[in-house]
Order: C-alpha cells, then structure tokens, then sequence
C-alpha cells in the first residue's frame, strides 16, 4: 500500500475535547519486522484516549503531534512485515496498539505479538471493546484481587463500582464466574441492565445508601473492583472485611497516600492503586469466553469515522453504559 493516503482522525495539541479532532488524509503506514498493517473495522474509545489528549500522560504521551488516538481495535490482516509467523492475510484479529495509538484510521500498524485471533462468533465491534476494558476487568479480578473464575474456592463478596460503564460491566460479569456475591452501584437508570448482567444487588449511586455503599442485605466487601472516582477510602474502609482490598483503577493523590499509609500501619484493608497493558491470553480468554456466551460485550452507541467525534464527546460525558465504538470501514 506504499504510497496510498487513507482517512483518519487526529489532533494536534493538548486539550480541545472533540472540538479539537481533526479529519485529516494521511498515508496507510506500512509494516515493519514483526507487524502487520490491519484494515481497522471497529475501534473502540476509552476514557484513557481522551485524558491523553487532556495532557494525563504529558509528556509521555503522545509521543508525537499530529496524533490518531485510540488503542483497542479489530480488524483483517491484509499486509504482513518481515518475520512475522503466527498470522496470514485475511485473518480477522482483535489488538492493542498501544502508546502509539493510531485507531481512528482506516489503517493501522499492528504487533504480532499483541494479536488475538477473532473467530466469527465475537463481531469486530464487540471485540474491540474487550482490549482495554476486558483485559483491565478480568485483570482487577484475578490477578490483583485473586478471584478464580470456576466456582472452586468460598464466597467472595464483590463490589463493582461504576457497573454500568466500560469496565464494569465486565466485571460484574466476569465476577459472576466465580463463587461470589456480586454487589454493583450505578445510576437509577441503569439499575436493571445491572441485574441483567448479573449483579446480586445494585447501589443507585445518587441515593444515601448507595453514596455510602452500603449493601442492602449488610455484605462486607472481600474485593471492590473500583470504577469510578470521587469515593473517599473513609467510605471504602468501614464497608470491607478485615482483609477487604479495594482496587481503584483510577489511583489519584489519595489512593497513593491511603495505600502508603495502610502499609505504614500493617493495615490488612487495602487501597491498591492499578494501570493494566493489556496481554493478548488475556484478549484471547476474553474472547474465548464471548464464544462460549459467557460474558457478553454491551455497546453504547456506535459512530462511522466520519463521525468519531461524537463517540469522543459521548464517552467524555462519562455516562456511557457498556462501550463507545467507532466503525471504521469506509
Ligand atoms: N487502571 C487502568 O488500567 C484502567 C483501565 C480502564 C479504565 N480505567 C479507568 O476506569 C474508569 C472507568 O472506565 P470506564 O471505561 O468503565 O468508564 P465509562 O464507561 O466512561 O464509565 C461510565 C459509567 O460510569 C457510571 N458512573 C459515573 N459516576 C459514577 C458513580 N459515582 N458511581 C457509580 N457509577 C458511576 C456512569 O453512570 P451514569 O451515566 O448513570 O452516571 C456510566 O455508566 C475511568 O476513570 C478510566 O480511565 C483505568
């Protein structure tokens, strides 16, 4: 495809929110040693993409302006580089991009070694969604929090905070293969689509009970899988067990300090702070496990990318339920 232009969308500076997308024509990169090029058929956004157009990683990243964010695609292989042995062209694949970016295009660059192959059972909208979000998911729960995903082990009690959004809804999920009370706070409107994902109990975050969570049938939390911010570890603390861990996916200030001082104390409640890259076993579990209609992939909204700025604003607002994805087929 050397020397073919392709759309896409890009910025070129620190913050201006969807306001500051640009659709601009750029070449269709070309494979390296170990790559292959994807034509992109669905990319899917999570609030990360657009905290690093707000600067959150400056100046890590971007590593470079004019910048096509977004990490977590499907698409086709139709170009491979030099040495790569695992895919052919024609394969249907679901991968991270990382730091580099590049999702908002027709075409991008992929890692062999970041590639998961996606059987015709998982669509490429739903299979985007699984990179970040899944994999930070089934992370939180079985390599931090410790959850076995067969039912072998006692009850955990679980709570998911924000599980309506992204993440969350994967988790109450996920959280459900195991042997687990599963406890969730989200917005009245969401209430049912929480039980439907299998959530024992839901939390309106907005009410007292659920701004202090408080389970309803009196749970101590072993696990909290936390999904949004602005929950203090004073409301945390005294709704955990003796040896309850909260993992909070978006560590500020206070979660460093809170876990530093636990330390400090021999604390046995825990304030975890957690940043997940996702691993392809994990996409492939995660799609191994769409397969089987184990968990499923819940969209919010889908734009064609001449539209991704609207996806952009949409997850910026932050009341998604379930996954923002762009459609990149032209
Ligand atoms: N550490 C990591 O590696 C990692 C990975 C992925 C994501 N994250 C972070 O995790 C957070 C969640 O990501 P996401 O993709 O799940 O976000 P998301 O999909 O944008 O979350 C939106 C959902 O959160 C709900 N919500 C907002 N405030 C809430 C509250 N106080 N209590 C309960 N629910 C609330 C919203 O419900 P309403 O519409 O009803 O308000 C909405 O359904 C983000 O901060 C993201 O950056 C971190």
């Amino acid at each position: 495809m050397a020397g073919k232009l392709m759309q896409a969308v890009s910025y070129d500076s620190y913050g201006g929110g969807s306001a500051g997308l640009k659709h601009v024509e750029i070449p269709v990169p070309a494979p390296g040693n170990g790559e292959t090029l994807l034509k992109i058929e669905a990319a899917s956004i999570n609030p990360i993409d657009w905290k690093i157009q707000k600067g959150v990683a400056r100046p890590v990243l971007p590593r470079k302006f004019p910048y096509v964010p977004v990490t977590d695609v499907a698409g086709e292989v139709v170009e491979i580089g030099s040495g790569v042995e695992k895919f052919k062209v024609g394969d249907k694949v679901i991968t991270y991009l990382g730091g580099g970016g590049g999702g908002l295009a027709e075409y991008a660059v992929a890692k062999e070694s970041t590639m998961a192959l996606r059987p015709s059972e998982v669509s490429a909208t739903d299979g985007s969604c699984l990179v970040i979000a899944g994999c930070t998911a089934l992370h939180a729960l079985t390599v931090t929090g410790g959850l076995k995903l067969d039912k072998t082990e006692p009850l955990t009690n679980i709570l998911v905070t924000a599980g309506s959004g992204g993440v969350g809804h994967y988790a109450v999920q996920l959280a459900k293969l195991g042997n687990t009370h599963v406890t969730a706070t989200c917005g009245a409107r969401n209430i049912e689509f929480v039980k439907s994902l299998g959530a024992d109990e839901v939390l309106d975050y907005k009410t007292p009970e659920g701004a202090a969570l408080k389970s309803p049938s009196g749970q101590k939390y072993d696990l909290v899988i936390h999904c949004t911010t602005g929950i203090p570890w004073s409301t945390f603390k005294p709704n955990l067990t003796t040896t309850g861990k909260v993992i909070d996916l978006t560590p500020g200030g206070g979660t460093f300090w809170n876990y530093a001082v636990n330390k400090i104390k021999f604390s046995k409640k825990q304030l975890l702070p957690l940043i997940v890259v996702p691993k392809t076993e994990q996409i492939e579990l995660l799609v191994s496990l769409v397969k089987e209609g184990k968990i499923k992939t819940v969209i919010d909204s889908t734009y064609p990318l001449s539209r991704a700025e609207e996806g952009w604003a949409k997850s910026m607002e932050g009341h998604v339920t379930g996954k923002v994805v762009v459609e990149c087929v032209t």
